[in-house]
């Protein structure tokens, strides 16, 4: 298996703070927010991973990251040991723009994909690896949310079987006027090989970005995605500048990548 971790993106919503630098770079609790997603791939198992960032930034994450063997600083203990390659998104086309980049890289294995912004209590290890020895198709984790507008969600029938994905209902997807769940799907995703030529058949959606949740829609479709619930707590970190404090506080609290 292989890792990708997407940090592009233009992170309006996180106002004076991003303005010189990415917003995966900002501080949640004692780390720049993107070693969380990294050191999750890390504890998967993955040790190549693809980094890919927007056009302004990128040198700052390559001072940051180098080849992707960190030590705690001023210190010897290994931080991540992990095999870095960089790609840059010159425009916030999607998601799943962001994975299509990634073709090369796979090099013909699955790979599994975290978003730069999302930080887990749990590093979903196992069910990882459960995945990556044979499960089919592609696997996506469910968190319930009282703010599923914000989300991509899983439509269920009577029976629990997946019936559909949407992507902010309301606003994005426009077959909704409402979120029709409130199980959102979080930004750790595992994908098998097929997923580029997946990918190559998507149309851009009503905000112009080619979506993850097209993709998932796909696969649930064929019958082929499983839906596994995330174990502890999850976060977006890119929706506000208090979050970023409040996340920091939680992972002092409970810890992180357990
Ligand atoms: O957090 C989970 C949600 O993430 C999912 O439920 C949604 O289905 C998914 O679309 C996504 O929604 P967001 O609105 O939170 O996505 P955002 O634009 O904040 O981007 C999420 C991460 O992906 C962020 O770390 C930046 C990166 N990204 C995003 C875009 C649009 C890229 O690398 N390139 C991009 O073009």
């Amino acid at each position: 298996m292989k890792g990708l971790v997407c940090a592009g993106g233009e992170a309006t919503r996180l106002g004076e703070l991003t303005r010189v630098t990415n917003k995966h770079l900002l501080p949640v609790g004692s780390w720049p927010m993107v070693y969380y997603p990294l050191q999750l791939l890390q504890l998967a198992g993955i040790r190549e991973v693809l980094l890919v960032t927007g056009k302004g930034h990128a040198g700052q994450m390559i001072d940051l990251l180098g080849d992707g063997h960190l030590t705690v600083r001023g210190g010897e203990a290994p931080l991540l040991e992990l095999d870095l390659t960089y790609k840059v998104q010159t425009q916030p086309g999607g998601i799943a723009e962001v994975v299509g980049m990634a073709e090369d890289f796979a090099g013909g294995e699955p790979i599994v994909v975290v978003l730069g912004d999302n930080i887990f209590e749990y590093s979903h290890a196992a069910a990882i690896a459960a995945w990556g020895d044979g499960g089919v198709g592609a696997q996506v984790f469910v968190k319930d949310v009282p703010d599923p507008e914000n989300f991509g969600v899983v439509v269920y029938d009577d029976a629990g079987n997946v019936t559909d994905l949407s992507e902010k209902a309301g606003v994005v997807d426009l077959r909704y006027p409402a979120p029709p769940s409130n199980d959102a799907v979080v930004g750790l995703y595992c994908y098998p090989t097929d997923v580029f030529s997946v990918i190559s058949s998507l149309e851009r959606s009503s905000r112009g970005e080619l979506e993850i949740t097209d993709v998932n829609r796909a696969y649930a479709e064929r019958g082929e995605l499983s839906v596994v619930p995330v174990v502890g707590w999850w976060e977006d970190a890119g929706k506000h500048w208090q979050h970023l404090a409040e996340i920091g506080r939680m992972i002092d609290e409970t810890g992180v990548n357990k």
